[in-house]
């Protein structure tokens, strides 16, 4: 990355604000954290500045309040999950500017932890309101940006804070764009792209973006649907990207033309109602009764899909297989999970459902990289540039 990190600059004794992504899944009724993986990737560069001594004031949003303080969506449980990774206490601010949290801050010694509130208490946040982002700003005399998961977005405390302070990258916004970027300009060959999800239109880009450098295409979710029926398959009554028939049927011929093979599912697991311990049946393409739903990829396809994975070098995946939200439907996307967790390749899972899915099997440390952003990485992978990386200061 061409960007100066944590690393290039001197952070002793001084205050160092520091943007994280700690919008983590909580319990909706007991408000328990679900998942701390955000937290945990995290905890390098909160560790490199308490090694280094520096005052540390994290700042985060939490959940989408929409500038308005939610109770339920308070910083306090984060801090004490994050107090019990570090190790050490980690004080909390019951608010994110004010006069409360400058004396907090001026109070704040040499490699001790403040987490300032829910930034997305105030609606400055995600307007980029320059005022707010002054106000962030003075509170520090460094600012480091660790929130990868946020960085497509422009808001006060990702893109107006860095016209009033030094601005450089975490660790964690180096490695996911250093991976990310290495893939996509160097991979391993054969290097095979696994998608799912619903929408074509979201990743039209990306498509286009790896066409260069991507050998085969395995495409899955909601996504394939609209891909079989722009081939003439019936789909029944499943979710189809309607408006994207015609796109669908421009990228079946730019792979051809770029000699990029690509794969769509051969069977599918079908309902009648798309819900909970709904009865299935597993079909194959070419028998997709009127009224069914397609709801997850069937066994062969799991089968097809692993092969040319096992073949491969280098596989980036992104997006669900089938509704995984439903334990029911997740069957494919807990294949492909499984399967990337055994292959010798490098193994890149964007964001998401399908780093969730990774996640809940345990199987995140058998990968090379699951990122922690699911918008961000999308991002770069169609090509774009992240608003909250282009405004850190570059590399001498
Ligand atoms: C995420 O979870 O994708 C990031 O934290 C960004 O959150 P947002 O989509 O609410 O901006």
């Amino acid at each position: 990355m061409e960007k100066k990190t944590v690393r290039d600059i001197d952070v002793t004794g001084k205050r160092v604000l520091v943007r994280v992504d700690f919008n983590i899944p909580l319990d909706g009724e007991t408000r328990a954290i679900l998942s701390d993986s955000r937290i945990r990737a995290s905890l390098p560069t909160i560790q490199y500045l308490i090694d280094h001594r520096a005052r540390i004031i994290l700042c985060s949003h939490l959940g989408r309040p929409g500038g308005r303080v939610d109770e339920q969506l308070r910083m306090r449980p984060v801090a004490e999950r994050l107090s019990q990774l570090l190790g050490v206490p980690v004080q909390v601010a019951s608010d994110c500017v004010g006069k409360e949290v400058r004396n907090k801050v001026r109070l704040l010694g040499e490699g001790e932890i403040l987490l300032l509130e829910n930034l997305r208490f105030y609606p400055e946040e995600e307007a980029n309101d320059h005022h707010f982002a002054q106000e962030l700003a003075s509170l520090a005399d460094i600012y480091v940006d660790n929130a990868f998961g946020t960085a497509h977005r422009a808001h006060a405390s990702t893109v107006g804070v860095t016209k009033y302070l030094p601005a450089v990258a975490g660790f964690l916004i180096q490695k996911e764009v250093d991976c990310i970027q290495e893939l996509l300009s160097e991979p391993a060959h054969p290097f095979a792209c696994l998608l799912g999800g619903a929408k074509i239109n979201d990743k039209i880009r990306l498509i286009r973006n790896i066409m260069q450098v991507v050998d085969v295409l395995l495409i899955g979710g909601a996504m394939a649907t609209t891909f079989l029926k722009a081939q003439g398959f019936s789909v029944g009554q499943s979710l189809v990207d309607n408006g994207s028939l015609g796109l669908a049927r421009e990228l079946l011929q730019e792979t051809k033309d770029n000699g990029i093979r690509l794969l769509l599912p051969v069977d599918e697991v079908v309902v009648d109602k798309v819900e909970k311990n709904a009865p299935s049946k597993v079909i194959t393409i070419s028998c997709m009764p009127f009224e069914g739903y397609i709801v997850d990829i069937g066994p062969q396809t799991c089968q097809l899909f692993c092969n040319e994975l096992k073949k491969s070098r280098s596989v980036m995946w992104n997006g669900p297989m089938g509704i995984s939200e439903i334990a029911d439907f997740a069957k494919g996307t807990r294949c492909i999970a499984t399967c990337l967790s055994n292959i010798d390749a490098i193994t890149v899972i964007g964001g998401g459902s399908s780093a969730e899915a990774v996640e809940e099997m345990g199987l995140t440390e058998r990968m090379t990289h699951v990122s922690t952003g699911g918008g961000a990485s999308l991002e770069l992978l169609k090509g774009c540039s992240l608003p909250a990386v282009q405004v850190l200061q570059d590399k001498d």
